[in-house]
């Protein structure tokens, strides 16, 4: 029998990037330092102690963890104007349900984040996408000349923009919100590498501004699954209608919590990660590759005439990378100084086949 799928997801695969267990994994962004034993272990007794009330449901408001993420923030945030969810995709996906739906549109600019048309999909929004500038930068002009042409009810921009790594000055942010009534969502999923300041400065000049967060990069906590938004309380509150109930669990709750209690140790490489990341840009450029200016813990980097190639051949040396962005290129997180010497290894390695792959501006 065929399942009565959605016309509109049949033959549909679902997202993800391949998890493979090679030694070097710098394909999903992630910040390559786990948490010390010590922190581990503080983890694990927060989870003891919400285990011993595992048979309640959990605080549906999480309210002790937005106000830790309000204080983390700063700019005199309180827990009602932050959300918080299972990762910042369900965050803005929760927008999407909130403030998307049939007969309305989100507005992106590609080339960016994967996930964007999913949200938009499964909340059967129109998804509408302008290209960047070459340079891959966003201005005022383009978003808001896109905007008149295309009226969406929100517009989403990653700031950093993954898989580019490109920023947008805050003056933009501004601009662009100051000259629209749709909602602004500004990814900053990896914020903390950039040295752009946060949009969160702007919340209080703009009600229509959304400032998405994560605690998957920086954070060093991707499998904690937390992410979060700071924005004016009505749009947190669209967010509590459509959400399911108790949906952050109380483990996600109390790990959340402790990793921002020890958020010193969590972020403490996170300007060394940035630094690698600027340093790998610099091989690459010293070596005739194309390189994308980024602000990210990640570098997007080509051009190959086979980037599947490439990207198979670095994953026989043990390196995973990712298959993503405009034709041709390919995009590396920053890893740790030794997988940072394993991935550059590894493409000096197979470099008499990249020179035959390569395509020089
Ligand atoms: C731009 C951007 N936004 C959001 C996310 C989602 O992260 P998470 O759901 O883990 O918070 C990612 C993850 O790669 C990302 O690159």
């Amino acid at each position: 029998m065929r399942v009565p799928l959605r016309d509109d997801l049949v033959g549909q695969e679902p997202y993800g990037a391949p998890q493979i267990d090679v030694p070097v994994v710098l394909n999903v962004n992630e910040n390559p330092y786990p948490p010390s034993d010590e922190l581990a272990r503080a983890m694990a007794e927060a989870v003891v102690e919400a285990a011993r009330g595992l048979n309640r449901y959990p605080d549906r408001e999480a309210w002790a963890l937005r106000s830790a993420l309000a204080e983390y923030l700063g700019e005199g945030l309180d827990a009602s104007s932050v959300w918080a969810a299972n990762g910042s995709n369900e965050v803005m996906q929760q927008l999407c349900t909130a403030f998307g739906g049939p007969g309305r549109r989100v507005l992106t600019f590609t080339p960016t984040y994967s996930m964007y048309p999913e949200y938009a999909r499964n909340t059967l929004t129109d998804y509408v996408t302008v290209p960047r500038r070459d340079d891959h930068t966003v201005d005022a002009p383009l978003v808001s000349a896109a905007i008149a042409a295309h009226s969406p009810t929100l517009v989403l921009l990653a700031r950093p923009n993954n898989p580019t790594g490109t920023g947008i000055p805050l003056d933009v942010i501004d601009e662009i919100c100051a000259g629209t009534q749709a909602l602004v969502v500004v990814d900053e999923a990896y914020q903390e590498f950039s040295d752009e300041p946060s949009a969160v400065s702007l919340l209080a000049r703009h009600g229509n501004l959304i400032v998405s967060r994560t605690m998957s990069k920086a954070f060093a906590l991707a499998g904690g699954r937390l992410g979060y938004m700071a924005a004016a309380s009505d749009i947190v509150d669209a967010c509590r209608i459509v959400r399911l109930p108790y949906h952050l669990s109380a483990q996600t709750q109390a790990i959340a919590l402790v990793a921002l209690q020890h958020r010193d140790e969590l972020l403490a490489q996170v300007r060394a990660l940035a630094a690698g990341a600027r340093e790998f840009e610099s091989w690459l450029a010293g070596r005739g590759y194309d390189v994308v200016p980024s602000k990210a813990n990640f570098t997007l980097f080509g051009r190959f005439a086979d980037r599947h190639a490439v990207w198979q051949g670095l994953l026989d040396r043990g390196v995973l990378i990712r298959e993503t962005g405009p034709a041709g290129y390919l995009r590396a997180s920053a890893g740790t100084p030794d997988e940072m010497g394993a991935l550059k290894a590894a493409l000096d390695d197979i470099q008499p086949q990249l020179m035959g792959e390569r395509n020089h501006r």
